[in-house]
């Protein structure tokens, strides 16, 4: 994970105690050492952080050498780490690096995380984005010991400006016993005005209507409320957020973005979707991202967005007026759109607005508005079931996301993916697939380089015919269609016919021989 060095221009912006404007506060400034220091061995820890933006940077640098020089002096020392999603390396992969993490929630993307994930060394609970603050409320996941949240700046009167990302913070805020916060100087002061902090979430028997109408809609406040009393620390930063950059769209993800355009004309052709579409979703990686870059010469009216993470092709849809406003819980910019964006941050002023990821990712929202959901994918099966997060049903790569809370409750979910993986060697489409985040009743389209199968309405033998024909690589289709037309015969059942001694072997012989080609 890469990322431009903290140069002479980002300090330059760093503005110190001018961004803790409350001046009480200012006398609890200190070092991240001393603040990590007041973090005891064993806790639970929500930190902030969305997909690579506004997480803490420097207070779990400061922990994980603690960890580590803890573990030196033989003494056990691990947290509990919750947050918003992924974060930097500066935090998952530095404390996963010094085997800090004794338990992680609810989406990971650090490599060094998912390498002790995946050899067992670290437990991991992916969830839904949208349900973790309600989990938390309910009583679901355990106390809360610290909160270590990175803001843009503090009020004269002590309420704090968001950076960028808001997922989990407001939830963490409230509930955590002790809060220490990171104001970073490299966030664009000109964020301030361009969240939307809802406070009127209540647990059932209480639970009220969500009054958000339009994506557009500022149901809440700019700022977080924090009790003073619980601040125990303030570390000022400087360090920029650290994305992955996005790779320019290959002939694949062009011919994945072509077909998905031309499926969105065709809908509006036949009024089944409005000139200017539904309010987007769009996932995160680099196929999403090309469908973005797609819509910039699409002939669609004016768009909006009611989305997760705001990417590098969103930020050039609104900057070219194709689409009047974004609505998400985070950036998900490349380094260079991370510095383009801060640059002149205040142009975007009214055009977007972040919200607390119970909000962005609501699935009552998301039904109401009804949002066009579309999003990547590791395998699908014939029957369009999809794996989103198992790699041969059992390495993590990421989480779920909000994958799940958009794809069931949108107006179309649409998944996407290249049709192999691993140069050739991998079919994403498959007899069955090794592991199921999103069932066939919440796959509506799926879509390869090799075209679109449109599943609305059809009966699992019809899905089976339209996605081999259609998203299988031709290197792969002969062997599914030939499979699909055994089980036709053999199957136990004829509803969605199933070889079950075959079903699987196509990753077993990938795991194997590492092809799932037959020799
Ligand atoms: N088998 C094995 N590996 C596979 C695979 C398959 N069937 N399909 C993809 N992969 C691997 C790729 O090889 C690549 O690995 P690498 O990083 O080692 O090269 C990695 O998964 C990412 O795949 P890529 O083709 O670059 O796609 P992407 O960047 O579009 O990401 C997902 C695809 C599925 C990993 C990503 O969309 C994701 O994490 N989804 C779940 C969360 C989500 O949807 N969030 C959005 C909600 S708002």
């Amino acid at each position: 994970m890469g990322g431009p060095a903290c140069g002479p221009a980002v300090e330059e912006r760093v503005s110190k105690t001018q961004r803790v404007a409350n001046p009480s506060l200012r006398s609890r400034i200190m070092s991240a050492e001393d603040a990590a220091s007041l973090i005891a061995g064993g806790s639970t820890i929500g930190m902030s952080g969305f997909t690579g933006s506004g997480y803490p940077k420097a207070v779990p640098m400061a922990l994980a050498a603690r960890i580590e020089a803890e573990h030196a002096a033989g003494n056990p020392f691990r947290v509990r780490v919750w947050t918003g999603a992924s974060t930097g390396p500066e935090l998952d992969g530095a404390l996963a690096k010094a085997d800090g993490i004794e338990f992680r929630l609810p989406y990971n993307s650090d490599p060094v995380a998912r390498e002790k994930i995946n050899a067992g060394e670290m437990n991991y609970f992916d969830m839904h984005l949208s349900q973790v603050a309600p989990m938390a409320w309910q009583g679901f996941l355990g106390p809360l010991d610290t909160a270590v949240i990175e803001v843009s700046g503090i009020t004269a009167d002590g309420a704090l400006i968001p950076s960028s990302s808001i997922g989990n913070n407001k939830t963490w805020l409230d509930q955590a016993s002790q809060v220490i916060l990171e104001v970073n100087g490299w966030q664009s002061e000109a964020l301030n005005g361009m969240h939307d902090i809802y406070y009127g979430t209540d647990l059932p028997p209480h639970r009220k209507p969500i009054p958000l109408v339009a994506p557009d809609d500022r149901i809440g406040e700019p700022h977080f409320r924090c009790d003073p009393e619980k601040i125990v620390a303030i570390v000022e930063t400087g360090a920029p957020d650290r994305n992955l950059p996005y790779s320019q769209p290959d002939e694949v993800a062009e011919a994945i973005a072509g077909h998905l355009l031309d499926f969105l004309a065709h809908e509006v052709a036949r009024g089944r979707l409005p000139d200017t579409l539904l309010p987007l979703q769009s996932g995160v990686g680099n196929v999403t991202n090309a469908v973005l870059s797609g819509l910039m010469d699409a002939p669609f009216g004016t768009m909006t967005a009611f989305t997760e993470v705001i990417q590098d092709g969103m930020l050039d849809l609104l900057e070219a007026g194709k689409l009047s406003m974004a609505s998400a819980t985070a950036f998900s910019l490349s380094p260079e759109a991370a510095e383009r964006f801060n640059g002149d941050a205040a142009r975007f002023r009214g055009k977007l607005i972040l919200r607390p990821q119970e909000i962005s990712n609501h699935p009552e929202l998301v039904r109401r508005l009804g949002c066009i959901a579309m999003n990547g994918l590791i395998e699908a099966d014939i029957y369009g079931n999809v794996n989103s997060t198992h790699v041969m049903g059992s390495r993590i790569q990421n989480g779920i996301g909000g994958s799940g809370d958009f794809a069931r409750n949108a107006y179309v979910s649409i998944f996407m993916t290249p049709s192999t993986a691993k140069g050739g060697k991998i079919s994403a489409i498959v007899p069955q697939a090794a592991h199921v985040d999103h069932i066939s009743q919440d796959v509506q389209v799926i879509v390869t380089e090799q075209g679109l199968a449109d599943l609305r309405g059809l009966a699992p033998k019809q899905r089976a015919e339209l996605i081999i024909a259609n998203c299988a690589h031709p290197d792969y289709r002969p062997a599914l269609a030939d499979y699909f037309e055994r089980a036709k015969v053999s199957s136990f059942g004829k509803h969605a016919p199933c070889l079950l001694d075959e079903a699987l072997s196509w990753h077993r012989r990938y795991v194997e021989t590492g092809t799932m080609k037959s020799a």
